[in-house]
């Protein structure tokens, strides 16, 4: 049951100038990993439970079980949907026609994601996820996992924690947001629908 570190598909200065190495290793090799390890803490405590072995706050595992496996499933996709920056990257085929069902534009999306994830409140992350019956929403999540619909899949993920950014943007998220959509692989994106 446990859950592992993936690795990147790219190297750690591959997002470079628009994220930097220097965040990407701490991002990964810490903040990530320390979201792993929290996951595996609360299902081997669990495990233990269950055979008896262990008395357990089962509310206080269960929160902490919801934030670390969102957090790593979450950083696990967002890795996934970037790749080396491009100026024009737009996405096609699929997804933006999806898009332009649920949106009316890529340029309406594109304005309501980037609002959704500047107005974070604290720390989370701008989702995009398909429903059932492929309408396309915009989340916005506080930490990693509240404020989420359940059965509704993420297909694009910004992280707006500020480990994410703070290095090279300060406080400033939104140019972190902005420049955000350079490194978005739609190819990627395209293949999880
Ligand atoms: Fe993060």
């Amino acid at each position: 049951m446990k859950v592992e570190l993936p690795k990147l598909p790219y190297e750690y200065n591959a997002l470079e100038p628009v994220i930097s190495e220097e965040i990407m290793r701490l991002h990964h090799q810490k903040h990530h990993a320390a979201y792993v390890k929290g996951a595996n803490a609360a299902l081997e405590k669990l495990e233990k439970y269950n055979k008896g072995e262990l008395e357990i706050n089962v509310r206080e595992v269960l929160r902490d079980l919801s934030f670390h496996m969102n957090g790593h499933v979450l950083h696990s996709l967002f890795w996934e949907i970037m790749r080396p920056p491009e100026d024009e990257n737009k996405p096609d085929g699929k997804i933006l026609e999806l898009i332009e069902k649920s949106f009316g534009s890529f340029e309406s999306f594109k304005k309501l994601f980037s609002a959704s994830a500047k107005q974070v409140e604290g720390v989370g992350w701008a989702l995009l996820v398909k429903c059932p019956n492929d309408n396309f929403y915009v989340l916005n999540i506080e930490k990693h996992n509240l404020m989420h619909i359940a059965g509704f899949k993420p297909l694009l993920a910004i992280d707006v924690w500020e480990h994410a950014y703070y290095l090279q943007y300060k406080n400033d998220r939104g140019s972190y947001v902005d420049n955000w959509w350079k490194v978005v692989n739609w190819d990627k994106v395209n293949q999880l629908l």
